[in-house]
């Protein structure tokens, strides 16, 4: 279980850091701290122990940049932006969605992109938009704009889960109709799925960007993120990126022909002790 936010053991090991270091020290290890939430492929999720996906390289760019290496720091979604507030990470980095309340919390770098969130919902009774999700029961991860979307587009509560997976899982238990989510892991959820597909039509319920969020008032790293996203867009290199862990998210979703560290499986049946990471 991640550490949520203030719980009792995080201000107990807050107290310890503040008698150790000076409480809210920003980090001085030579190492700049992104904050994230990895059950969001292809953005972040684990491969054996270590988080990796595009958000990471982002991350790690702008680290190197700076002369630094990077850290990654995994939460709850909900803490992700106060625990960026509460100096505990320089940069969060989330597939975040940069929206007007958000804006009153931190500064966002320039968008890195465009997507949108959808509904998965059976094959066989598919649920294409608004009008047909008001009133069934909703599985969105907590504090996401898909949990915003059925407070405040439907005007109802959604059956709040720890991530897309587990919204999903619920939704193949048949504890709840539908989900909502981002894109990207929608589609890494329903990969090679015989009854659950992405049905929205049109595919989009919302248009949203995702950007890199940092403490407000600090232009000087907000003009460095942005020169790095730049170059990035420009050389090429967050489209190969994006193409390399999408593909990655999915050998891993795939489950068969892909080994839990993202290889893929040495022999036709994917033994899973013939994995490299099993060795
Ligand atoms: N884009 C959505 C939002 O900002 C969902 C992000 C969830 N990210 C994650 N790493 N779990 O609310």
């Amino acid at each position: 279980m991640k550490s949520k936010f203030l719980s009792s053991a995080a201000l107990a090991s807050l107290a310890t850091a503040a008698l150790l270091s000076g409480c809210g020290k920003a980090s001085d290890s030579g190492k700049i701290r992104m904050i994230t939430e990895a059950t969001f492929p292809p953005y972040e999720f684990r491969q054996g122990s270590e988080v990796v996906g595009i958000d990471v390289e982002i991350c790690k760019a702008i680290a190197a940049e700076l002369g630094k290496e990077l850290a990654v720091e995994d939460v709850e979604f909900d803490s992700v932006l106060p625990s960026l507030i509460a100096n505990k990470a320089e940069l969060a980095a989330a597939g975040i969605t940069v929206n007007e309340d958000r804006k009153k919390m931190v500064d966002f770098s320039d968008p890195y992109v465009e997507t949108g969130i959808v509904v998965i919902s059976a094959k066989s009774a598919p649920v294409k938009g608004a009008a047909d999700a008001k009133g069934k029961r909703i599985g969105v991860q907590n504090g996401t704009t898909s949990a915003d979307y059925c407070v405040e587009q439907l005007g109802q509560e959604p059956d709040r889960f720890d991530s897309p997976a587990s919204a999903f899982a619920a939704l193949k238990a048949g504890k709840i109709d539908l989900v909502i989510a981002d894109v990207d892991p929608a589609e890494n959820l329903v990969k090679g799925d015989a009854d659950y597909a992405i049905t929205s039509e049109p595919r989009f319920l919302t248009s949203e960007c995702y950007a890199i969020a940092i403490k407000k008032g600090q232009p000087e790293l907000l003009a460095t993120i942005n020169k790095v996203i730049g170059e990035m867009k420009a050389s090429g290199r967050l489209a190969a990126i994006f193409e390399e862990f999408k593909a990655k998210a999915d050998a891993l979703a795939a489950g068969s022909g892909a080994c839990a560290c993202g290889e893929s499986c040495p022999n036709a049946a994917c033994d899973k002790s013939a994995c490299p990471c099993a060795k």
